[in-house]
């Protein structure tokens, strides 16, 4: 795995930024990341993760949004199989350039791309409570066919890496249709632990939800274990 902290990590990231309802950390790497790490970000505008993304695994990149993405984007989203898992996102493609670009909740979303530079999925951080140093995951395979290759282990394994070493959170959290085998696999196989499930009135007609958490010092001390296998 590239190391994120690196001249060849930060090369070709320069613009790269995600907005943060109000409140900003410029540069959240090398030096800073102490200051980071103890609290809120500060600022005013914009959070840049460069020093992190993109980021590369042994098969997958995780890479900043472009517009160009938007379109498969899309398609995913209208595909009732990914739809039945993952729930309905956008309306079209206004709404998806709406919420990719022209964003204000506290989020970062990124593509998943093979090394050859086929865009195959998303991850996306939401959610981000600052006081209780917690955010929420979502990852998409979109490209069916590549379904159970463990790409999205992959995936997802470089990204929380990325994001505990970037922003100071404590705990990521997922919720996942409790029916959903194939994803809870995937999380558990990423380190995430079942916290328990929460029930909805059937009259919403929205399935039960399992909830799953990862630790930052969990995933620390697999990083120190060496890089993805
Ligand atoms: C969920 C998702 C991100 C997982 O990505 P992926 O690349 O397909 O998953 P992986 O191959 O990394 O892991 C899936 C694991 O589940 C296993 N699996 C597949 N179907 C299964 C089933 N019915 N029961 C048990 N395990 C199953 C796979 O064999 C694999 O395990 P393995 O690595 O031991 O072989 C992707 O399939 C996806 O986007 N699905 C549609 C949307 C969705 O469900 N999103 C999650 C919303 S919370």
């Amino acid at each position: 795995m590239t190391d994120p902290g690196s001249a060849d990590a930060r090369a070709g990231v320069s613009s790269f930024a995600c907005r943060w309802e109000g409140t900003a950390l410029r540069n959240v790497s090398g030096r800073n990341e102490t200051k980071a790490r103890r609290g809120k970000p500060e600022g005013d505008d914009e959070l840049e993760l460069a020093g992190y993304f993109p980021v590369e695994g042994r098969r997958v990149r995780l890479r900043p949004v472009k517009q160009e993405d938007l379109e498969s984007f899309v398609r995913w989203d209208n595909d009732d199989e990914i739809v039945k898992w993952s729930g309905k996102k956008f309306e079209g493609l206004g709404d998806a350039r709406d919420w990719y670009f022209n964003g204000k909740g506290s989020r970062v979303t990124m593509a998943i791309e093979t090394l050859s530079g086929e865009l195959i999925g998303e991850v996306e951080l939401l959610n981000i409570s600052w006081r209780l140093h917690t955010g929420e995951v979502r990852i998409v395979i979109g490209e069916k066919n590549l379904w159970d290759l463990g790409l999205g282990q992959e995936a997802l394994t470089l990204f929380i890496d990325g994001i505990f070493r970037a922003l100071p959170l404590k705990k990521v959290f997922l919720r996942v249709n409790k029916d959903n085998k194939r994803a809870i696999k995937c999380y558990t196989k990423c380190g995430f632990k079942r916290r328990g499930i929460v029930k909805l009135s059937p009259r919403y007609g929205v399935p039960s939800l399992l909830l799953m958490d990862i630790a930052a010092e969990d995933v620390a001390r697999r990083v120190s274990q060496g890089p993805l296998g």
